[in-house]
């Protein structure tokens, strides 16, 4: 693995690091207090092309790869973990599986308006009653002469309050040994697909999410994405790609409280001395640095594994375990070092903590991660 970075990369990765300074830091903690959708930073997203990173630019995206996909989503998050996964939700889990199993005309008239920003997408596996164990989903899909009918419900659909279209799966064969499920595409307006409003959460304010119902929503057979009973593989294969992005959100939220409490160590006296000079600080400093470098590594790795064609399915999962557990650690020991003024909102420390808690959640929790890599051990 090389770990140089090309000069592409480093460019577009800066690109990144100074509009997240210059135009998202500074709301970032107004947009978590008051939890409001942040409408302008994404439209900046998608003039920079970082809605649809890795999406060839024949299909309206940036045309560049998945590490870089990593490196922007580092930086964004960085300044507001919110803004990171609104556009992490776009790349990896709408416009990603759109362009690896859509149609050319799913291509052209949804994947590029999405990819670049103009348009937005959401992905719906979870449902009330089946998160982990996503085959176990109630949704239906039912074949009509004409199409399909779906009826059913998704929740947490992160982006689906304000998304143009849903990639959402449903059962679409109950007869054989195995459920087969089926993924489809469906837009904002469609009779019968209506969005309830945003969830209350304890972190990323401003990345909404929701319920979605289907009631006897009808779609064309163009709306399949992939092949009839290939769902689940659809939404397997995205969720590769998807935790490389929650990964790289991860990784932001832990460099931005490190960086804070280095900062915050060097400013802060104690027994006559800034903090940095006590031990105590120095060690958590250090376990914080090296942890998240080695989650950084892991991260590439996995970005690079999927740029290569390789399959990643362990490495992603081993990034996104190890990225979302380093970043809580991290957040917590930032609170720790800023005392009763990390767990103030005058300080952004408690906002990294809370947002970092769901990177060990939403797409698949640590225990399922940890699932994806035994598995994967075994099989070998
Ligand atoms: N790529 C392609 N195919 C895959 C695959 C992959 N990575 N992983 C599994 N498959 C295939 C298997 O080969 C198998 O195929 P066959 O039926 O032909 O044999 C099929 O899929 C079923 O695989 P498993 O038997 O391994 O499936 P399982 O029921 O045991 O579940 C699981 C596996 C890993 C636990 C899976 O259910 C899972 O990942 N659960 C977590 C779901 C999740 O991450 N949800 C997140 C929702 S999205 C979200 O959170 C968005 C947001 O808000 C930001």
């Amino acid at each position: 693995m090389d770990f140089d970075l090309t000069e592409e990369q480093r460019l577009v990765r800066d690109t990144a690091r100074d509009f997240a300074a210059r135009e998202i830091a500074p709301k970032a903690a107004e947009i978590d207090k008051s939890g409001r959708w942040p409408a302008e930073i994404v439209a900046k997203m998608a003039e920079l092309g970082f809605l649809g990173v890795a999406i060839p630019q024949e299909n309206g995206g940036a045309g560049l790869d998945a590490l870089t996909y990593a490196l922007v989503m580092e930086e964004i998050s960085a300044a507001c973990a919110s803004c990171g996964v609104i556009m992490s939700v776009n790349n990896s889990l709408f416009c990603d599986p759109l362009y690896k199993f859509g149609t050319a005309a799913q291509k052209a008239e949804i994947l590029a308006p999405c990819a670049a920003g103009e348009k937005l997408g959401c992905f719906g596996l979870t449902e009330p009653m089946s998160g982990s164990d996503a085959q176990t989903m109630v949704t239906q899909a039912e074949k009509t002469s004409d199409g399909w009918v779906l009826n059913g419900a998704k929740n947490w659909i992160t982006n689906g309050p304000h998304a143009d279209f849903i990639l959402v799966f449903a059962v679409t064969d109950r007869s054989g040994g195995k459920v087969r499920h089926t993924a489809f595409v469906v837009p904002k307006g469609t009779p019968g697909f209506t969005q309830a409003p945003p969830d209350h959460k304890l972190g990323i304010h401003g990345a909404h999410s929701c319920t979605v119902f289907f009631e006897n929503c009808t779609v064309p057979d163009t709306a399949i994405v992939g092949n009839v009973g290939d769902g689940f593989k659809v939404a397997m294969a995205t969720l590769d790609g998807g935790r490389i992005g929650i990964a790289s959100q991860a990784l932001g939220i832990a460099r931005a409280a490190l960086e804070t409490s280095v900062r915050y160590a060097k400013e802060r006296k104690s027994f006559g001395v800034t903090i940095s000079n006590h031990q105590a600080i120095q060690f958590m400093l250090a376990d914080m640095a090296t942890e998240l470098d080695a989650a950084r590594l892991l991260t590439w790795r996995a970005a690079t594994m999927k740029d290569a064609g390789t399959r990643h399915s362990m490495q992603s999962a081993e990034a996104k375990l190890y990225a979302s557990e380093v970043a809580t650690r991290v957040a917590h020991k930032a609170i720790q070092i800023h005392g009763g003024y990390g767990y103030s909102t005058e300080f952004p420390v408690e906002r990294h903590y809370r947002d970092a808690r769901i990177t060990e959640i939403y797409e698949g929790t640590s225990e399922i991660q940890r699932i994806v890599i035994a598995a994967s051990l075994l099989r070998a």
